[in-house]
């Protein structure tokens, strides 16, 4: 699967004194198996975008191809395109309504139409992918921790088997543990599925840690794009938009200023601390 996005405008309100470009001339691709972190400071369109990629809000102008064909146009099937790009929104959980984990794991694949032994397969394979395991089947979803039932909701979307998984702010609200479970059902989802993953994300750590190619967006437009060190290199651009890089590579540069021969491009936990360990052997 590969996403093209041209020249993609989206206007709220068009025509009216309310009008608001949330969306301002996009262009952008997209790869097969890619997993792309997009962030951007609050109202810059993130949302919007991404709603854009299973039709759900319309272009006010441009196109959005899947595969070569333009979702938009007249012969597309909604049902099959929201079939293919599944979207996680803010707070999923809210969506849970059936009696058990099992049941609302079900549901869509249900309405595909697709036989018991699928649609079980289906629901059993997309549940182990998030971590959550037999014996959580038959409780109700509302007896579950708010990251095993973010977790459910997402496995609802994953039985649909989409060849995109795009997930709005996945660990809002929840504690550190639960922010972990998902993370990492996130990124073994991706290393399992190869499908594309879009995380959208305020934080800077996770996406340095698990994406491919980070998107920023800044008032309806997309300002730069690349890996991990091509963006957070450019710490003080990300400072001018409200954004930040991730703070351990500001104590890298605090080393630095003190004296210490330390590299500056540094953006995760773990590197950082395979860093100041070598460090410390030396002084020994
Ligand atoms: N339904 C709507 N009607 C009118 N304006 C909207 C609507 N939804 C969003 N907007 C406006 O469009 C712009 C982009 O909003 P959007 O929700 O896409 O941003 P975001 O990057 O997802 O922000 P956040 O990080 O807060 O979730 C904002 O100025 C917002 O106020
Ligand atoms: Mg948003």
């Amino acid at each position: 699967m590969s996403i093209k996005i041209n020249n993609l405008t989206h206007i709220y309100n068009e025509g009216t004194a309310m009008a608001k470009t949330a969306i301002d001339d996009i262009n952008l691709e997209i790869s097969d198996g890619e997993f792309i972190g997009l962030i951007g400071h609050t109202g810059s369109g993130k949302s919007t975008l991404i709603q854009h990629l299973n039709a759900l809000i319309k272009p006010s102008r441009g196109e959005i191809l899947l595969n070569g064909v333009d979702i938009n146009a007249e012969k597309s099937k909604l049902k099959s395109i929201r079939q293919r790009v599944g979207l996680v929104f803010q707070y999923p959980e809210h969506q849970l309504f059936e009696m058990t984990v099992y049941k609302d794991v079900c549901y869509g694949p249900t309405n595909l139409g697709l036989s018991e032994v699928e649609i079980d397969q289906r629901a059993k394979k997309a549940l182990e992918t998030v971590g959550i395991g037999e014996e959580i089947y038959e409780k109700s979803p509302f007896e579950l921790s708010g990251g095993q039932k973010r977790r459910v909701a997402i496995a609802g979307i994953l039985a649909m088997q989409p060849d995109v998984l795009i997930l709005d702010e996945p660990t809002a609200g929840l504690d550190p543990k639960g922010r972990d479970e998902i993370l990492n059902a996130i990124d073994e989802m991706h290393k399992r599925l190869g499908i594309i993953v879009i995380l959208v994300s305020h934080s800077m750590e996770d996406v340095a840690r698990l994406v491919d190619r980070i998107i920023v967006m800044h008032h309806g437009k997309i300002v730069v794009t690349g890996t991990s060190k091509e963006v957070f290199g450019q710490a003080k651009m990300l400072e001018s938009i409200g954004l930040a890089a991730p703070q351990v590579s500001y104590v890298m540069m605090g080393l630095k200023e003190k004296g210490f021969n330390v590299p500056q491009d540094v953006y995760t936990i773990d590197e950082a601390t395979e860093v100041l360990y070598s460090m410390l052997k030396q002084v020994k």
